[in-house]
Parts: C-alpha cells; sequence; structure tokens
C-alpha cells in the first residue's frame, strides 16, 4: 500500500504540474510509473501515523434528504481507450471530461512509456500526441498498472503485436487477478507470455513481429477480453473478428470508428454479435468528450433513492444502453429516475437524471442482464438490502475475479451490518425488509473501490453509522466522492473525526 500510495502521488504530481510537458520520450526518467521511481519513493516512504492519515478510515452516518446537482467524474472505460487510441492516432487528440482517477493515471503514464505525448492543460483538456499504428517503442522499465484491470488487459492486447517486450505488474488485487482470459487469445495471434501461476502478474509480454489474425469467441462475456483482441487487431495485417455471446461495452467499438477504423459489427444467427476490425488502419488523432461514468453515478443515484425526501440531479451521465442495467433495474424496483436532455455527445448517448426518494421493493434480476450492470451489483445489493422483500442476483460468476471477490465482500458485510441474505455460488439472494437494516459494521473494502462506496451509502441510511476500512481505493475510480456527496448533505467523513 505504501507503494502503491507513493507511486500514485508520483503520477498525479506529475500530471498535475509542468514538469510532464516536456517529458523525454521512451520513458527515460519521464514517464510511467516505474519501478525505479518507486523504489526511489520508497527510500521517502511515508511513516505509520502519515500513512493512516493517507489511508483514511472513512464513516457515513444517517443523512438527511439529500439535494443538489452534481457532475460525476468522465467514465473509466473510455477514458482509458481515448488515451490508448489518441496514442495510437496520427496527430494531437483533445480530450475534455477525461477521469483523473488513479486507474487512468496509470494508463496515460504507460502510454508516455510507450511513446506518446500527453499533456494536461490548465484548462483540464488532456492533449495526446499519438505515434500512429505500429509506433510503440519498448519501454525500459517495468509498467506498475496499480489497482487497473482494464488498463492492463487492454495494454497487453496493444503490445502483443508489436515486437517488444514489456513487463507489466500492479497493486496486490492486481496481481491476484485471471490473466489468462487476454494471454489465450493473444497467444493465438502470436504473442508470448511468462507470468505466475494462473497467468497473473507481475507478467511479461513477448510481443510479436508478426502477428496473426484470428476468429475468437469469447469463452465469458467480458469487453476488456474483447478489446484486448482488438487492440492486438490494429498493428496485425487481415481482418480481426471477436464473437461476443452476450453483447458487452461498445466503447472499443465506437472510439475505434472515431478515429477512423473500419469496424463492422453484425448479429449471428444465434444472437452473438461479431465485430470485425480491419487491421492496419492509419488511426487519425479526434477530439474525445468524455461523459459522466454511469458506474460512478449509481452511487449518488442510489443514496438519493434510499435517503428519505431526497431529490437530487446528476448531469451528463453516459447512458449507453450497455452500461445502464442498473438504472432499468432499480426502475422495475420502484425507483424514481428521470432522464431529461437526452442527446449524444462525443459519439455516446448521455442525459441528466433526476432522482427521488422512491420505496423500493425486491425482484429477481435476469441473469442476461449481468454484462449491462457487472460493475453496478455491490451498489444494488445496498439497495436491495432496503427495499421490501427478496431480490435475487445470479449468473454471477464474475464479480468473485473483479478487484476483490465481490459476493463474498458484500455477503461478509451486509451480514456486519444485519441483513439477512444468501450467498450463492454465482449469486446473491438479500431479504430486505422494506426499511434500513441495523449498519454499525466495520466493512473490511479488500482494495475494491466499489465496495468501500457502496457500504458508505449504507451507511447513510442504516441505524447505526458504517465504517469502511480503506477509503484511498476510491479514488482509482472516483476522486472527490466524499466530498461530492457532502456537497449533496451526506455525511461521510474519516471515522472518529465526526
Ligand atoms: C470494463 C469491462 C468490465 C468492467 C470493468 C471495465 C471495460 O470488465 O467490469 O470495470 O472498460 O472494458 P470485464 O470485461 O472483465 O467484464
Amino acid at each position: 500500500m505504501t507503494r502503491r500510495l507513493a507511486c500514485v502521488k508520483g503520477l498525479i504530481r506529475r500530471f498535475n504540474s509542468k514538469d510532464h510537458r516536456h517529458a523525454p520520450r521512451n520513458g527515460r526518467g519521464g514517464s510511467g510509473c516505474w519501478q525505479g521511481e518507486a523504489a526511489h519513493a520508497r527510500t521517502k516512504a511515508p511513516s505509520v501515523s502519515m500513512r493512516s492519515a493517507i489511508v483514511p478510515s472513512l464513516q457515513a452516518r444517517r443523512a438527511p434528504p439529500l439535494s443538489g446537482e452534481i457532475h460525476v467524474p468522465g467514465d473509466k472505460s473510455i477514458s482509458h481507450r481515448a488515451l490508448m487510441f489518441g496514442a495510437l492516432a496520427v496527430g494531437e487528440t483533445a480530450i475534455t471530461g477525461l477521469l483523473t482517477g488513479e486507474d487512468v493515471l496509470h494508463t496515460a503514464a504507460c502510454m508516455q512509456a510507450l511513446g506518446a505525448r500527453i499533456e494536461r492543460g490548465v484548462d483540464d483538456v488532456w492533449r495526446v500526441r499519438g505515434m500512429g499504428v505500429g509506433g510503440l517503442v519498448e519501454p525500459d522499465q517495468v509498467l506498475d498498472m496499480g489497482n487497473a484491470g482494464t488498463g492492463v488487459r487492454l495494454l497487453m492486447g496493444l503490445v502483443a503485436s508489436h515486437p517488444m517486450t514489456v513487463l507489466f505488474t500492479g497493486d496486490a488485487s492486481l496481481c491476484r487477478r485471471p490473466m489468462a482470459r487476454v494471454t489465450t487469445p493473444l497467444s493465438l495471434m502470436g504473442a508470448r507470455f511468462v507470468g505466475r501461476s494462473g497467468g497473473r502478474l507481475p507478467l511479461a509480454v513477448v510481443g510479436t513481429a508478426e502477428p496473426m489474425p484470428i476468429t475468437y469467441r469469447l469463452p465469458v462475456a467480458s469487453a476488456q477480453v474483447k478489446s484486448a483482441v482488438l487492440l492486438a487487431g490494429l498493428n496485425t495485417p487481415g481482418e480481426t473478428v471477436v464473437i461476443e455471446p452476450e453483447p458487452t461495452r461498445d466503447h472499443s467499438e465506437r472510439l475505434l470508428r472515431h478515429f477512423g477504423a473500419e469496424v463492422r459489427v453484425e448479429d449471428e444467427a444465434d444472437g452473438a454479435r461479431r465485430i470485425t476490425l480491419v487491421g492496419q488502419p492509419e488511426l487519425v488523432a479526434a477530439d474525445v468528450v468524455v461523459p459522466g461514468d454511469p458506474s460512478s453515478a449509481a452511487f449518488p443515484l442510489v443514496a438519493a433513492l434510499l435517503v428519505p425526501g431526497s431529490a437530487i440531479t446528476i448531469r451528463n451521465v453516459g447512458t449507453n444502453e450497455l452500461r445502464t442495467g442498473l438504472y432499468g433495474t432499480l426502475m422495475e424496483m420502484g425507483a424514481d429516475i428521470t432522464f431529461t436532455n437526452s442527446r449524444i455527445a462525443g459519439g455516446e448517448p448521455v442525459a441528466d437524471l433526476v432522482v427521488r426518494a422512491s420505496s423500493l421493493k425486491g425482484i429477481e434480476v435476469p441473469a442476461a442482464r449481468a454484462p449491462s450492470m457487472i460493475d453496478e451489483y455491490p451498489i444494488l445489493a445496498i439497495a436491495a438490502a432496503c427495499a421490501e422483500g427478496t431480490t435475487v442476483m445470479r449468473g454471477l460468476a464474475e464479480l468473485r475475479v473483479k478487484e476483490s471477490d465481490r459476493l463474498t465482500a458484500m455477503a461478509r458485510g451486509l451480514a456486519a451490518c444485519g441483513v439477512d441474505l444468501e450467498e450463492l455460488e454465482d449469486g446473491l439472494i438479500v431479504h430486505g425488509r422494506g426499511r434500513p437494516p441495523r449498519g454499525g459494521g466495520h466493512i473490511l473494502t479488500e482494495m475494491d473501490h466499489r465496495i468501500a462506496m457502496s457500504f458508505l451509502v449504507l451507511g447513510l441510511v442504516s441505524e447505526a453509522p458504517v465504517t469502511i476500512d480503506d477509503g484511498a481505493m476510491i479514488d482509482t475510480s472516483f476522486p472527490g466522492f466524499a466530498s461530492l456527496m457532502g456537497s449533496l448533505g451526506a455525511p461521510i467523513s474519516e471515522a472518529g473525526a465526526a
């Protein structure tokens, strides 16, 4: 944790300062979150007392009605991809609304290490000067991706079709996560991998000079795997095809087209989607406007539904239908959510959401909906714990290999807060009593930002406050979460500082 914090603080400093503007290419002392840099940081490691100030135990207490208007940070999935595609395009791409969470800062640092020039302007517009498809340079240090599963899996695809060796590592959570799902198809394209058992990080990608196009049917519904194969397909001659039995988020396809690649999407007879990328395109710089992240908006949204008397507006939220399964599910449960000002911004649908406190009823969530709300089950479980009746969530084996085992983390935390539930191999059954549970739990967040935010939302309505052990991970996706919630009236503070 100490190393992660020191490393991330370095990243944030770099992109907040002017230094990065003249960062040497190829990562020589100027880019990337290197082991070398981390080793340097270790010599200045925070003391234990400083750490507790940096890694706060946070507490949420029962809130008065929430009110106000907010913007949530930029979409994490789109932010990673905008940096990567910008770095592969010829010319300068301006990105507005980029998420400045730690996961995305790691991707920015790594794209610099691979040769792109990336600047964060005083106007908060990020400018990326790309190298063109096939133009990556081999980094001279290990690339540390922190907590970012999307970042590392997509980058493994990107470098797999380049003749270079790239070493990846990450934090304790990322080093536990399975990578075979991307190394399997990328091996078929000709890349080689040397990693720990189960293909886990730290891991070396030995990219190939002669990548072969493949047709790959996804064995798990995963936009990360789909995107890794498509990214490898960019520097591969011929057509790379991914067949996805269940549709997953399509930000890669949309952005690839936006940057000038030829991408065809066809429906197969069995309902699967066939995505074809024509290799070795000339990607041309194209500005990107990143919408607010619907996965982040889910936390204030559920808080407003649960805290009696609340009415809030969340502006400029992405409403891509492959991401918004939670919203439909909550509306089936009785949630009062109105979509206003629906529009297209930067190639993605967005809207303002008006949310009012509602009485929720338990439902059975169709398993087929999982890919469109895969990151939202922790916060849905909180809503279910306060709803009247039973909510059944199945088809969620993937939740066991996210930033934490989210099924176990939620089951343990909810039980500690007095919620009646059953943990299944691939799901959760939550028995709500139509009122908030007791609360009072001390939650182990297991290095998982979404577990942390979910239980803080529960603490806003439960009888006793809810405490989480580590609020620092929230910065991976939602920097400023506690203060933004505070602006709506939600009392979230360091434990003991109430
Ligand atoms: C993401 C895809 C999902 C999601 C993750 C972001 C992406 O993962 O959980 O937070 O940006 O492609 P999987 O592809 O593993 O389902």
